[in-house]
This record gives structure tokens, C-alpha cells and sequence, in this order.
């Protein structure tokens, strides 16, 4: 039997699917002895921790409370997550997203692209994947456009907070210098929203009432802080990921090129395959037994995405990356009844799962439009990085315009 994993190694970050086809063979859970937690491998296991009540997200707490500043919608349960959400979900979908933003994501997607279209080379995460989503939600918000690049610095310090394995002072420090920063730009901005509302998220956010409860500025601070590692880390590294997917798989890039509503079963396989975000965790408010044992009431639980993605007892092949696969049902891919974990389940399914399917849908289509050839560009497709979020941290790539 081979040794347990140790997810905070080098190895495991170099090549995290071989050690989770270990965990869930031999290790289903696994208890990590350094940090106490419990590691959950399996897709049946992952899939009940999201599902069943008895697993909160209290422990949430500790990492993120300090960089948004405030509670947000991850850490909460019971009645004030239902009604925080309720408060927020309606303008990540429908009719909001479909006529307010959707040429939001258009426009954006346009001007990155002009940035590189005759450059016939580019790193497609640093020109593209990153600032993509984050330019969407500024504008969505109804800020100012040329705040584009200030948004985007304090979204690499806030990306680079949640990845702090290594606990580095500084980087946690620079996580809590952006809060402040945020908080001192965004409050003005507020009481001008509440006094003369727009057309805009951010009018939205403080309009918003359930049962008499509105959000503070504060609350409405955390939220935009939130969305920009919820709704910008994720988007980059998925639309990242699907390049570098197809482009591995040059057969799929050209049936993709050629019938383009294979673009959106290409991007649910992508996050099946390679999914941005791959560790959630959990605290059973009561034991609960899953494969491999028992776990104690208030433990943590870590929740493999990665790993329950590529079980071989939900999936064939697994290992395969392939956009013609029929165990996924496409259209349900972007709602709570999905059948892959990428986006979470149940009460904390990801608020945003359809604006990343508009912004992946739009970059996709229109980078295959201006680029009708497009390669790595020394050949190989670069390495993924990173163990709580993982994609390419870059993405070099030769472009050919179209004429
Ligand atoms: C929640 C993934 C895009 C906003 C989640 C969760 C996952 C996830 C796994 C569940 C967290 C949990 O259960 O604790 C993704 C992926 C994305 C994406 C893979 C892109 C491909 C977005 C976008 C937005 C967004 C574009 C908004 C701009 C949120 C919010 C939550 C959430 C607010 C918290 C929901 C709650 O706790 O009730 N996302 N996300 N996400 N996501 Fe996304």
C-alpha cells in the first residue's frame, strides 16, 4: 500500500491526481496529522459533505473574515445565509444577466482581445484570464472603467492571501492593506448609490430587502471583496484551464472550432477535468460516517473536488479528458442539481455559476473568432499551480489572426 499523501508537498502540488487516486483506493479518509483535518476523496463522500446539513461552513472563519471584512456568504448558515443570499442571487441571473451584463462581458472580452489580436503571441492568463472577470464585475458594479488596473492589483494581493500556504507575514499583511483600501474607495461610492441609485450591481446591492433587512456598507464592502477571489480567481482559472485543455487535445479544438455549441460541454468537462477551485471545507456539527470511518462532531473536513471529480467509481475513464462525454448533463451543469462538484452543491452552490458560464462562453468564442490558429507556444502545455485553486499560471500561446 503505498504512504499516505502529504497535500501541503511539493510532490502533491506538482501532481496532485496521482496522489488522489491513492486517497480515495486506500485513504477515503484520511485523517492529515499535522493540521487534524480529514481528507475526502471520494465523489459519493464529497458530494454528501456539500449536501447534508449536519456539514457547516463555520470554519470558514479563520481565513477569509480578515481580508473582506467583514461575514460573507461562504461562512454563513441557517436563516442569515438564505437571506444574505436571496439579497444577492437575483442579479447573477435571468433577466439582470442576460440584458444588463451580458454586453458587459461582451464589451470586455472586445477590448482585451484588441490589446493582442496583431501581437502574434501572448500570455493568454496575464492578458486575458485574469483580468477578464475582474474588468466584468467592476463594470457590473457600475465603477469607474479606468479603475480596471487598481481592481486588478488588489486582486492579485487577495488571490495571493488565500494561496498563503506558507503563512508568509507579509503577504498576509498586504491582504489586509487591500481591505482597508477597498473599504476607503467603495464607502463614498455607496452613499452616492443609496442617495441616487443606477442601473448597476451596486445600486442593486443597496436597494436589496428581505423582511426588512438591507445590507450595511460594510456588508456590501465584504460582498465586492468576496466576488473578486469568488467570481475573479475561479473565472481566470477555468477559462485558463479550458485553453489549455483543448489545446492538449487538438482533435477536441477543431470539433470545438467547427461546432461551437460544443463549447459549453467542453467548459463543464474542463471543470470536471481540472476544476479551478479544489478544496472546500466543512465542520459536522455531529459525527457522521462516511467511506473509511467516522468522523468527530467540529473536525474540519476537507473537501477533494479534484479528486472526487476523477472517481472512477462515478466516472469511465476518468483520467481522460473528453468534451463528448454523456455522464454530465450540460444543461443542469449550472444549477444546484448538477452532477459534478466543481461549483459546490446544495445552500452554498456557487451564486455566480451562470455569469462564469457567460464570461467562459463569450472569451471562448470570441478568442477562437479572432485567433484562428492558436498553439502553445514552445509546444507543451505549461504546468498547473497551485493546491486550494489550481490552473496554468501562465499561458503562453502563438496566435494567427483571422484575416
Ligand atoms: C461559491 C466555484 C465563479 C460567486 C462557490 C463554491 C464553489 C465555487 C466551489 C462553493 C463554496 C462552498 O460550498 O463553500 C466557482 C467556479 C467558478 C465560480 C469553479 C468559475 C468557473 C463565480 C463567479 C461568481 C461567484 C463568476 C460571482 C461573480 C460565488 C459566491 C459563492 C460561490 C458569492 C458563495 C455562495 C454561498 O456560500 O452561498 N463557487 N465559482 N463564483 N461563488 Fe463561485
Amino acid at each position: 500500500i503505498p504512504q499516505p499523501p502529504d497535500i501541503l508537498s511539493p510532490e502533491f502540488e506538482a501532481d496532485p491526481y496521482s496522489a488522489y487516486r491513492v486517497l480515495r483506493e486506500h485513504y477515503p479518509l484520511l485523517r492529515d496529522p499535522r493540521t487534524g483535518s480529514y481528507l475526502v476523496s471520494r465523489y459519493e463522500d464529497v458530494q454528501r459533505a456539500f449536501r447534508d446539513p449536519v456539514f457547516t461552513s463555520d470554519n470558514y472563519a479563520w481565513q477569509i473574515e480578515p481580508v473582506h471584512g467583514g461575514r460573507t456568504l461562504p461562512q454563513m448558515s441557517g436563516r442569515e445565509h438564505a437571506v444574505r443570499r436571496a439579497l444577492v442571487a437575483p442579479a447573477f441571473r435571468g433577466r439582470d444577466l442576460r440584458e444588463k451584463f451580458l454586453p458587459v462581458i461582451e464589451r470586455n472580452a472586445r477590448e482585451l482581445i484588441d490589446a493582442f489580436r496583431e501581437a502574434g503571441e501572448t500570455d493568454l492568463v496575464a492578458s486575458f484570464a485574469t483580468r477578464f472577470p475582474i474588468n466584468v464585475i467592476v463594470d457590473m458594479l457600475g465603477l469607474d472603467r479606468a479603475d480596471h488596473d487598481r481592481f486588478h492589483a488588489w486582486y492579485k494581493v487577495v488571490v495571493e492571501f488565500f494561496g498563503n500556504i506558507a503563512q508568509d507575514p507579509a503577504v498576509a499583511a498586504a491582504g489586509l492593506r487591500v481591505n482597508r483600501e477597498l473599504t476607503a474607495y467603495l464607502h463614498p461610492v455607496i452613499q452616492e448609490r443609496r442617495a441616487t441609485p443606477g442601473d448597476d450591481l451596486l445600486s442593486a446591492l443597496c436597494a436589496a430587502e428581505i423582511d426588512g433587512t438591507r445590507m450595511t456598507d460594510q456588508d456590501i464592502t465584504a460582498f465586492v471583496s468576496l466576488l473578486l477571489s469568488a467570481g475573479g480567481e475561479t473565472t481566470d482559472k477555468a477559462l485558463a484551464s479550458v485553453f489549455r485543455n483543448l489545446l492538449t487535445h487538438p482533435g477536441q479544438l477543431a470539433a470545438v472550432r467547427a461546432d461551437r455549441s460544443l463549447v459549453l460541454p467542453a467548459f463543464v468537462e474542463s471543470l470536471r477535468y481540472s476544476p479551478p477551485v479544489h478544496t472546500i471545507m466543512r465542520q459536522p456539527a455531529a459525527d457522521v460516517t462516511l467511506s473509511g470511518g467516522t468522523v468527530p462532531a467540529g473536525s474540519t473536513v476537507i473537501c477533494l473536488i479534484g479528486a472526487a471529480n476523477r472517481d472512477e467509481r462515478r466516472y469511465a475513464s476518468p483520467e481522460a479528458f473528453d468534451i463528448f462525454r454523456t455522464e454530465i448533463a450540460a444543461a443542469q451543469a449550472f444549477s444546484a442539481a448538477a452532477d459534478h462538484v466543481a461549483f459546490g452543491l446544495g445552500r452554498h452552490f456557487c451564486v455566480g455559476a451562470l455569469l462564469a458560464r457567460a464570461e467562459v462562453e463569450v472569451g471562448v468564442n470570441q478568442l477562437l473568432d479572432a485567433f484562428p490558429g492558436m498553439e502553445f507556444a514552445d509546444g507543451t502545455a505549461p504546468a498547473e499551480a497551485g493546491v486550494f485553486t489550481r490552473g496554468p499560471a501562465g499561458l503562453p500561446v502563438r496566435l494567427t489572426p483571422a484575416a
